[in-house]
């Protein structure tokens, strides 16, 4: 007889076992089926999807290190401290990203057998119905199980999308997985797409001693941030010898005898051919929908291969639910386990509410750069008044302190309410300055509000409130 689970969770990545741990706190047995498409060693699964093992995780484990690197090669001399010369072993530091990930991905197998989750190897696929609830067929190592769920949360993540005539061998072009595994720095690297991974990924290298040229089909670079921060951050990567080509056209990919030349064509037109060690494609990514049979339910994906789902996540299939990357909005993993504690929460009959609006944004570049809410441009478009408060680091104590002290904050409220729309940052500890931002504006809170705040002196998060006071011309260091 087949196993039954009030909730089977399919993917065990950031939506999917926060999900799981979410329904099991709340009583259901819960199982999470993973086939994990990341190697271990032991022969287990990796459970921690996408974010633990080829993103979110190794990667800061990557960009601390590169950081670190560079400070000591280049940043220290104004603090009095010099050395001969610093080298770096590439292979301890990425020894050091994989003990980071290990640590990590196993202490998922940890809360599992704590919160009693049974965890099932194998891809999961939708087989069809029964009275008591949806038939699921788990594809392992030992052959097919199939086992009976009530409900089921549908967090299979995505992959890498990938481009016709450059095909990644994640060797030498690589997309995100190999990207995170060069054995040392390439001389040169090309990056295809100025977007999040293009510009954390190629920093990286670059502060590892990498050449890197990074070209981008859109004319205009990281038109989602605002546009204060997207001029700020092109100014200052541009500073730091990253090559950015806006508006190219990317032509083939040729594999040569060490490297790969790729050819494109410029925003006016001129061919070109970029000659490097290694290239990374970074153009998005597509969800993991392809093989799970949704059809045997009656669902179907969009033209994109994104499960529709309503604000709750809830599918056009009473009883499954789809949540993270799999299903629209960011692809981001503080997104997607946020939608699995709501989905697991309304499962057992309370009434939790997502806010995307106040969902912050990060990008892990040198400044970091960190978002939640509207853009000025996005208010220009809707025709709302508004008001704007603007604050550098170069004016904070801390910032100078520590020696960071590019970038700025840059606050955005209602015109008549105050209420604060949105919060822009580029500088050093953007990621967790953003959090005062995004709580405010899920209180709903006015400028004035982070104005009148108390702030610890000296911090960074003292420009926060600067620029709060900013919108009223009341800034007082500036
Ligand atoms: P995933 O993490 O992709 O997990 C899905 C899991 O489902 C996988 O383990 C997969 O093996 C499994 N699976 C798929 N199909 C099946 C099946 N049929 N049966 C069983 N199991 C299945 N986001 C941030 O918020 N901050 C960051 O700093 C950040 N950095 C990133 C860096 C990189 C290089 C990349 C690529 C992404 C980064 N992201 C970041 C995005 C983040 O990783 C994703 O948004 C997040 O992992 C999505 O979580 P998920 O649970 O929806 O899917
Ligand atoms: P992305 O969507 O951020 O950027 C892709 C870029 O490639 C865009 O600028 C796009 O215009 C460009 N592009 C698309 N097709 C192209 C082509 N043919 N030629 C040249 N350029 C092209 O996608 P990316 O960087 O692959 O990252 C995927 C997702 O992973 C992100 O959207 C984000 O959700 C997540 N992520 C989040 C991070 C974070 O939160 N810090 C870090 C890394 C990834």
């Amino acid at each position: 007889m087949s196993k039954l689970f009030d909730i089977l969770v399919i993917g065990a990545g950031p939506g999917g076992y926060i999900a799981a741990i979410r329904s099991a706190q709340l009583g259901f047995s819960v199982a999470c089926c993973e086939f994990s498409a990341y190697d271990d060693p032991s022969g287990e699964p990796r459970l921690g999807g996408t974010c633990l093992n080829a993103g979110c995780i190794p990667l800061k484990a990557l960009v601390a290190s590169s950081e670190a690197f560079e400070k000591v090669s280049h940043n220290l001399a104004d603090h009095g401290i010099t050395f001969s010369e610093a080298s770096i072993d590439i292979g301890r530091m990425q020894k050091r990203k994989e003990d980071i990930v290990t640590k990590m991905t196993s202490g998922i197998q940890f809360l599992f057998r704590k919160n009693k989750i049974t965890l099932l190897k194998g891809r999961a696929s939708f087989a069809g119905r029964t009275e008591e609830g949806f038939r699921v067929t788990i594809r392992g190592k030992e052959g097919d199980e199939e086992i009976i769920a009530r409900k089921v949360i549908v967090a299979t993540g995505s992959k890498a999308r990938h481009i016709p005539n450059v095909r990644v061998d994640n060797v030498t072009i690589c997309d995100n997985e190999g990207a995170l595994k060069f054995t040392e720095a390439p001389k040169k690297l090309g990056v295809i797409g100025a977007g999040v991974i293009g510009l954390e990924v190629g920093s990286v290298w670059r502060r590892l001693g990498a050449e890197v040229t990074v070209l981008e089909v859109m004319p205009s670079f990281l038109g989602a941030a605002d546009e204060n921060i997207s001029r700020e951050a092109a100014k200052l990567f541009l500073k730091q010898g990253l090559h950015i080509k806006l508006g190219v056209r990317i032509g083939q990919a040729k594999q040569l005898e060490s490297g790969v030349e790729i050819a494109y064509t410029d925003d006016q037109g001129a061919e070109h051919m970029l000659e490097c060690d290694k290239l990374i494609v970074s153009v998005g990514r597509v969800p993991n929908t392809d093989q799970l049979n949704l059809e045997a339910v009656g669902l179907q994906t969009d033209e994109r291969g994104f499960i529709p789902v309503n604000e709750h996540c809830a599918t056009a299939a009473p009883g499954i639910y789809a949540i993270g990357d799999v299903v629209r909005g960011p692809m981001l993993a503080h997104k997607a386990e946020d939608e699995g504690v709501m989905v697991a929460e309304l499962l057992a009959g309370q009434k939790p509410h997502l806010d995307y609006n106040t969902m912050p944004w990060v990008i892990y570049t040198t400044p970091e750069i960190a978002w939640v809410g509207k853009t000025e441009q996005q208010l220009r478009a809707e025709g709302r008044e508004y008001k704007s408060g603007q604050f550098p680091f170069a004016a904070n104590g801390r910032a100078l302190g520590l020696g960071d002290a590019e970038g700025f904050v840059k606050m955005l409220a209602d015109a008549k309410t105050d209420e604060i729309l949105g919060v822009h940052i580029i500088g050093a500890n953007a990621s967790d300055l953003i959090a005062e931002a995004s709580l405010a504006m899920e209180f709903r809170a006015a400028s004035e509000d982070i104005a009148r705040t108390c702030h610890p002196h000296p911090s960074l998060s003292e420009a926060v409130r600067e620029a709060a006071l900013a919108i009223d011309k009341r800034a007082l260091n500036m």
